[in-house]
């Protein structure tokens, strides 16, 4: 932002001065040479006006996605509202009380459960998803494709380390989305290509009406006691969004409760695989997203340019490994974007770096069960490994 207050002021500067000469030539006609004033005069003034112009367009080009992300409550309204649902869990309460406490009854036996993702390179947040949900999950439905959404050639990474989730064994239902490769593709074409490959998958792994389906991205990780709740009780709506913790980089950089995407759907013959808005209702508190959770700084390089909004990449210099490692301790953001927010008092809130937090309460279990494997993220882990 200083860059651009830099600039204005400048500009504003710049401003002042033509206006002086204007007055000055304005004033004292007479006791100017007139052939030397208007000779030079125009021409300087034409020159400081295009070179504003110059500066200005240049520092538009180069910061406008800050700009205009700055200005957004004023060009952009915030998404519809959401219903919250209040969401009751502590240990060791009985299922019966907790569906009673939700305005739910207790099924005599539980849904079948699938859980349905789209898998770029997110290997550890994969390990922990699934170890996580292995006890409550009927089938896993993972679809990888062989470029990224942004067109270029990728490894099938899960294909490549499937041996890792031996233990999730015949329950997983995997499909090879064959991607398109160039690079005037739209981002957002792939994405729902692959969308529209996971229904014909739900189709394979037997997805039927009455079962729960989990519908989200890798590193959205609804909680297991959020899973056994919708497995257990009746009376629940057919289609809820799942309110997620939102963290950065690993669980030491909490961000807020922003993340809605990941949904929960009682089946109907009518529902299909979506990763936008589908309901008003939103369950509290259900489960984690850890975005950019990745172990080496190759794979967030990776990242950054495989996913849809690739085109943040503005500077060959974003990709420096160097500068990712100090962004990451910091918890700053890597792409040197403001917040995405809907009004200034909460876009000031979050300017700058993540708090960090030295919580590790309440996070997946087999992050605390492996903690020397998943150092990275855990608070205080913020170095990555190379290569
Ligand atoms: C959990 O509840 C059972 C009885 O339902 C009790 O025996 C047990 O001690 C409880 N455990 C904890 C940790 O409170
Ligand atoms: C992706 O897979 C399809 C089907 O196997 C293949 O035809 C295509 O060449 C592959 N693309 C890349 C970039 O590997
Ligand atoms: C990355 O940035 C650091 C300074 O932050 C610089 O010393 C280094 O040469 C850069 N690396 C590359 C590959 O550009």
């Amino acid at each position: 932002m200083k860059d651009i207050f830099f600039n204005r002021k400048q500009i504003h500067q710049q401003q002042t001065r033509i206006e002086e000469d204007l007055n000055l030539e304005g004033c004292q006609p007479t006791t100017f040479p007139h052939t030397l004033s208007r000779r030079t005069s125009p021409s300087l003034q034409w020159l400081i006006l295009l070179l504003i112009i110059f500066t200005s367009a240049i520092s538009i080009f180069i910061h406008g996605k800050k700009i205009s992300y700055f200005f957004r409550p004023i060009w952009d309204n915030p998404p519809r509202p959401f219903t919250r649902i209040p969401h009751f869990y502590a240990e060791n309460v009985s299922m019966d009380h907790l569906c009673r406490l939700h305005g739910w009854s207790l099924r005599s036996e539980p849904r079948r459960v699938f859980d349905a993702i789209l898998f770029s390179n997110e290997l550890d947040i994969l390990e922990i998803r699934w170890r996580e949900l292995n006890p409550y999950v009927y089938r896993f439905i993972i679809v990888e494709s062989n470029t990224t959404f942004t067109g270029i050639p990728k490894p099938l990474f899960f294909s490549d380390n499937r041996q890792r989730f031996a233990f999730a064994g015949s329950k997983i239902v995997y499909s090879m989305y064959p991607g398109q490769v160039g690079s005037n593709l739209n981002p957002f074409d792939l994405e729902s290509g692959q969308r529209v490959a996971v229904n014909t998958l739900f189709q394979n792994a037997g997805v039927s009406t009455g079962d729960l389906l989990i519908m989200s991205d890798t590193d959205e990780v609804p909680s297991p006691h959020t899973v056994r709740l919708l497995q257990w009780c009746d009376g629940l709506p057919p289609t809820m969004h799942l309110e997620l913790k939102h963290y950065m980089y690993s669980f030491e950089f909490p961000v807020d409760f922003s993340s809605w995407r990941a949904t929960a759907h009682i089946v109907q013959p009518e529902t299909h695989y979506r990763h936008s808005r589908q309901s008003d209702l939103l369950l509290a508190d259900a489960g984690w997203h850890c975005s950019f959770c990745l172990r080496h700084i190759k794979d967030i390089v990776f990242k950054m340019t495989a996913y849809s909004h690739a085109d943040r990449v503005r500077k060959a210099n974003f990709l420096n490994h160097s500068r990712i490692q100090r962004i990451i301790c910091n918890g700053d953001d890597l792409f040197d974007m403001l917040p995405e927010e809907y009004s200034f008092q909460e876009l000031i809130k979050k300017m700058g770096s993540i708090p960090r937090s030295t919580s590790a309460v309440h996070l997946p279990s087999a992050l605390i069960q492996d903690a020397d494997r998943f150092r990275f993220l855990l608070p205080g882990g913020c170095f990555r490994e190379l290569g």
